[in-house]
């Protein structure tokens, strides 16, 4: 059933879009399934074998070539959408993305499309239909209007965070000396699940333990917990597609004090940046205020990664909160205050919160506590 009345959220977007491509010089912006088409148009589509691409217009009605068998799910979409499809016969496809084509009037245009998310089979379909036609990269342009989240997609976001700390509290009685890093992995994972994430979580849950732990990206292994680690949980849930993406670090029994000591220091910079994200800081100048705290107690050089990165309907997406760069805040912006530090062969700390730009600040959509947990 059609409800365009009660919900034109994909209208105006496809309408803010428009104003996005002509500011960029684009004519056109073709899209394969991802989260950029369920951003603008709420339809989900697995990427097969078989092409679909949605063609956007400023103007006009968007086109979406798709597989006949597939053509019921844009019957009653809440915004007007045309429809070419083709059959089981691969040498359909060239015909059916040449009317598309001709009716978009691409010819001699200049289509925007995501780089990272476009594959050569689509690119080549395009292209022959097309030959006239200038394929660039629209990142910036999808970006934009994705960083800005509005009142629905912020509440699944906290909906995301909420489920992720539920799941975190659900975890904590099986932590103890002797379980193993894929074990606790599975059970965070399970838990996740049971309070309410959707199954395609955006990413596995990191489980690092003692010298494991200074490695940002480490992957679960079958290393038990020792008395002395420490022990890094990095996990996020997906509510309605939004992500969250959680880390708090553990004690596991008695630990070396300067274990103790950068594991408060990296609180205090998770607080720095946290406190000073707000509309108009540049996402350079929250970094450098996380960065800041950590140098200054010396340990600069063990702070190996940028402080953070956007969150949305991706669990990586602009803004990136990394040193240098000059992108200014605003309201509706999510993105993760994470930082670390790692001592090579020792272990790693690190603290990550999800945060909302508001008017006035930045709200943490995390409360777990942050400082570290200990174990007996
Ligand atoms: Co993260």
């Amino acid at each position: 059933m059609s409800n365009s009345q009660d919900n034109p959220v994909y209208l105006q977007r496809q309408s803010k879009l428009a104003l996005s491509l002509q500011n960029s010089g684009l004519d056109a912006l073709a899209l394969n399934p991802g989260p950029s088409l369920v951003y603008l148009t709420g339809l989900h589509f697995h990427l097969s074998e078989r092409p679909v691409v949605v063609i956007f217009r400023p103007d006009k009605t968007p086109i979406i070539v798709l597989p006949e068998l597939e053509s019921a799910k844009v019957n009653h979409t809440e915004y007007p959408l045309r429809p070419f499809t083709y059959g089981e016969d691969p040498l359909t496809w060239e015909n059916a993305f040449r009317q598309a084509a001709d009716v978009s009037g691409l010819e001699g245009r200049k289509i925007g499309v995501e780089t990272r998310q476009m594959r050569v089979l689509e690119l080549k379909l395009l292209e022959a239909a097309v030959p006239t036609a200038q394929f660039v990269s629209a990142g910036e342009s999808i970006a934009a209007l994705r960083m800005h989240k509005d009142e629905a997609e912020i509440s699944a976001m906290r909906k995301a965070v909420a489920i992720a700390q539920l799941a975190f509290q659900a975890t904590l009685p099986s932590i103890s000396p002797g379980v193993s890093e894929a074990e606790l992995a599975a059970e965070l994972t399970v838990q996740l699940l049971r309070n309410g994430s959707a199954s395609q979580l955006a990413f596995s849950p990191i489980v690092a333990s003692g010298p494991n732990s200074a490695n940002p990206h480490a992957f679960p292994s079958d290393r038990r917990l020792q008395p002395g680690d420490l022990l890094i949980l990095d996990w996020g849930a997906n509510f309605a597609g939004y992500t969250s993406d959680l880390t708090r670090t553990l004690a596991i029994g008695e630990i070396d004090p300067e274990l103790a000591e950068i594991a408060h220091i990296v609180e205090q910079a998770n607080r720095a940046a946290r406190q000073l994200a707000a509309p108009g800081i540049s996402a350079g100048d929250v970094d450098r205020a996380a960065r800041q705290v950590i140098e200054q107690a010396g340990y600069g050089k063990f702070f190996i990664h940028r402080t953070g990165h956007g969150l949305g309907l991706e669990g990586h997406e602009e803004p990136y909160i990394r040193s240098g760069n000059t992108f200014r805040l605003a309201p509706g912006m999510t993105f993760t205050i994470e930082p670390g530090i790692y001592l090579p062969e020792r272990g790693g700390v690190r603290i990550e919160d999800n945060v909302v730009v508001t008017s006035t600040g930045a709200e943490s959509l995390s409360d777990l506590p942050r400082q570290l947990i200990s174990i007996a």
